[in-house]
């Protein structure tokens, strides 16, 4: 039996968690920095990482408290070192090689994308191998066929904008504050169906994704009314998560059919939205197959994630114990 101790700071969430091997996750806390980047309306790199180096320290004592456990208890340190922003990553990178080396215990830097991914598997409804990874996330929107543990294949994803990027700015041009997603995704329930329509971009294009032309589509919409009544806002919004999310499914039912998986696993910020959630789970009966999807606090970045990432890289004897402070901001999944 060991404790990790999981690092997350890729971007603006500070995240660290406690995971035991034998009795899965004992606690983990989040220190959010959305107060620090809303006045710029998006991620200021520089305040993000100084905002990591503020909440690291904190975190670990109160996610120490909550399991009742002194920091001689961690046998193992994961850290996200890769992909995100530079500085952000350094904090994590940093702090976690300091702490291991006092500690005496080994520190591993794990895959970011590899943590959304295996996110649902914290769940007492985890999936099985193999299975189709549909990540949508902040900066990314793939489909993945899982072969094994640590086997990845992109088999499609977006040539632009990543889903979660498209909320976002979409989010703005309707004057939602940042973060746009669930603020968009809010704002849709009142949204009255048939108001507006919105072409699914790339319907006949394979596995291949974009998502800019629908933000542009929603950017004329708004440039030709004008000055927007909250009714015509909502309705908007209420159109644009209909498109992506319709266009999503219609994708996720392709590399289905492509790869014959019988399981689809949903994560990454974006899985958080209730609607694209609705609508995967809708294919549970008409393709026959089983929807996967990390509780909604396990969606955006989390240190939990992370934590059973390690444990399960430190089981798998071909995954390296790391003794630099080497980050890595650009890191192609498929390279694991
Ligand atoms: N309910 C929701 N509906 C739509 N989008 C959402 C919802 N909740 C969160 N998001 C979006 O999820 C994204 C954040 O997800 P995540 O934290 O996984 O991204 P990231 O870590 O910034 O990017 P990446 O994981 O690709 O590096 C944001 O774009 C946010 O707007
Ligand atoms: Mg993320």
């Amino acid at each position: 039996m060991s404790l990790v101790l999981g690092i997350e700071s890729s971007c603006d969430d500070t995240g660290l968690a406690l995971y035991d091997t034998k009795k899965g996750l004992l606690s983990h806390g989040l220190a959010t920095q959305l107060q620090t980047h809303q006045p710029y309306g998006g991620v200021v790199p520089e305040l993000a990482a100084r905002d990591h180096i503020r909440h690291i320290a904190p975190l670990l004592d109160k996610v120490l408290d909550q399991a009742q456990l002194k920091v001689s208890a961690i046998d193992a340190i994961a850290y996200t070192k890769g992909p995100g922003l530079l500085g952000s990553l350094m904090v994590g990178a940093g702090f976690a090689q300091g702490l291991g080396l006092d500690l005496g215990v080994p520190v591993l830097g794990v895959h970011h994308l590899e943590a959304h991914i295996l996110a649902p598997f914290l769940e007492k409804k985890a999936p099985s191998y193999p299975f189709l990874a549909v990540l949508v996330s902040g900066g990314h929107t793939q489909l993945i066929a899982v072969e094994a543990f640590g086997k990845y294949q992109i088999i499609g994803e977006t040539r632009d904008d990543a889903v979660g990027e498209a909320f976002d700015k979409t989010a703005k041009l309707l004057g939602l504050p940042y973060p746009g997603g669930p603020a968009l995704a809010k704002l849709a329930l009142n949204g009255k169906e048939g108001a507006f329509t919105f072409s699914k971009p790339m319907l006949h294009k394979g596995l291949e994704m974009s998502f800019s032309g629908l933000k542009t589509q929603v950017y004329n919409q708004v440039l030709q009314l004008g000055t927007l009544g909250a009714q015509q806002k909502a309705d908007i919004a209420y159109a644009f998560e209909q498109t992506i999310t319709d266009t999503l499914v219609h994708k996720t039912k392709k590399a289905l059919e492509q790869t014959s998986f019988k399981q689809v696993v949903l994560s990454g910020g974006v899985s958080a939205n209730i609607c694209l959630r609705e609508k995967m789970a809708a294919l549970q009966d008409t393709m026959g197959i089983e929807a996967f999807y990390p509780s909604l606090e396990f969606c955006t970045d989390n240190g939990a994630m992370v934590a059973q990432l390690g444990a399960l890289r430190l089981d798998d004897k071909k995954s390296l114990v790391e003794d630099s402070l080497a980050v890595l901001p650009r890191w192609p999944l498929h390279t694991l």
